[in-house]
C-alpha cells in the first residue's frame, strides 16, 4: 500500500481524543494542529538537506538547512484549514494555496469552488492537506487540478484514511504517497468514515 500509518501510541491516545462526540471545538483543533505537525514530520523524512557552514559557540561545522522555498502547503477547505496551522509551524516558510471543494450530499461527488496556488507551484513539492480521506474523490480532484498545474512531487497528509480512499488514490496516482494518522475500517452509507471523527470540517469551525 502507498498509504503510511504514524504507528505510535501517543497518536493513538490523541486520536482517541479527537474521535469522541463529547471533546470540544478547541481541544479538536488543538489535536488536528499536533498530529499535523508529526505527519509533516513523518513526510519529510525523505526531504534533501543543503550543506551550509556554521560556526558553533566551540567549532565550524557543515551542517544541513531546509530550502522551505521548495515547499507549498494546499490546503483543501474547508477542514484542510484545520492542519495548516500544524504545518506551518514547522516549516513557516512554505507557500500556502487552496483549493475549495464539498462534496455533493447526494452525490457524494467533490464539487470545486475555488483553486489559488503560488505562481511558480510547478517548481514546489507540494503537501495536499485535508483531514478526512473517504471516497477518495475530493483528493483525486485536487491531485488533478495541482497536475493541471504541472506539479510533479505530491505527498496527501490527512488525519483519518478509509481503505476505500486509499485504494482509489493509489490506483489513479500510485506517485502520490498518502500519510495518515489512522486507517480506518470502512465507509458508512453515507460515506462517513467508520469509526471516523463524524464531519471534521463542522468540528473544527463548530458549525454544527
Ligand atoms: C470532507 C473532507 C474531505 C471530503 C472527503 O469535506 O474534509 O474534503 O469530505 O470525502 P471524499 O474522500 O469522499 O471526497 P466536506 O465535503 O465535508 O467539506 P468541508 O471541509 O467544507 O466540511
Ligand atoms: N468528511 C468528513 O468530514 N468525515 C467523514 O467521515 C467523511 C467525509
Amino acid at each position: 500500500m502507498n498509504a503510511i500509518s504514524l504507528n505510535h501510541p501517543l497518536i493513538d491516545h490523541k486520536l482517541s481524543i479527537l474521535r469522541d462526540k463529547n471533546t470540544g471545538t478547541k481541544e479538536f483543533r488543538e489535536l488536528i494542529k499536533e498530529i499535523s505537525m508529526i505527519l509533516c514530520y513523518e513526510a519529510m523524512r525523505d526531504v534533501k538537506l543543503e550543506t551550509v557552514e556554521i560556526e558553533t559557540p566551540l567549532e565550524t561545522i557543515k551542517t544541513g538547512r531546509l530550502d522551505e522555498e521548495q515547499f507549498a502547503f494546499v490546503p483543501i477547505l474547508r477542514a484542510g484549514m484545520g492542519m495548516l496551522d500544524g504545518v506551518i509551524t514547522v516549516v513557516p516558510n512554505a507557500k500556502i494555496g487552496h483549493i475549495g471543494m464539498y462534496r455533493n450530499e447526494e452525490t457524494y461527488e467533490p464539487v470545486n469552488y475555488f483553486f489559488k496556488v503560488p505562481k511558480d507551484i510547478e517548481k514546489r513539492e507540494v503537501f495536499l492537506l485535508d483531514p478526512m480521506l473517504a471516497t477518495g474523490g475530493s483528493a483525486i480532484d485536487a491531485i488533478e487540478l495541482l497536475k493541471s498545474k504541472g506539479v510533479k512531487k505530491i505527498k496527501f497528509l490527512c488525519i483519518i484514511a478509509a481503505p476505500e480512499g486509499i485504494k482509489k488514490v493509489e490506483e489513479k496516482y500510485p506517485d502520490v504517497p498518502i500519510y495518515c494518522a489512522s486507517i480506518d475500517h470502512s465507509l458508512n452509507e453515507n460515506k462517513y468514515i467508520l469509526p471516523g471523527l463524524g464531519d471534521a470540517g463542522d468540528r473544527i469551525f463548530g458549525t454544527k
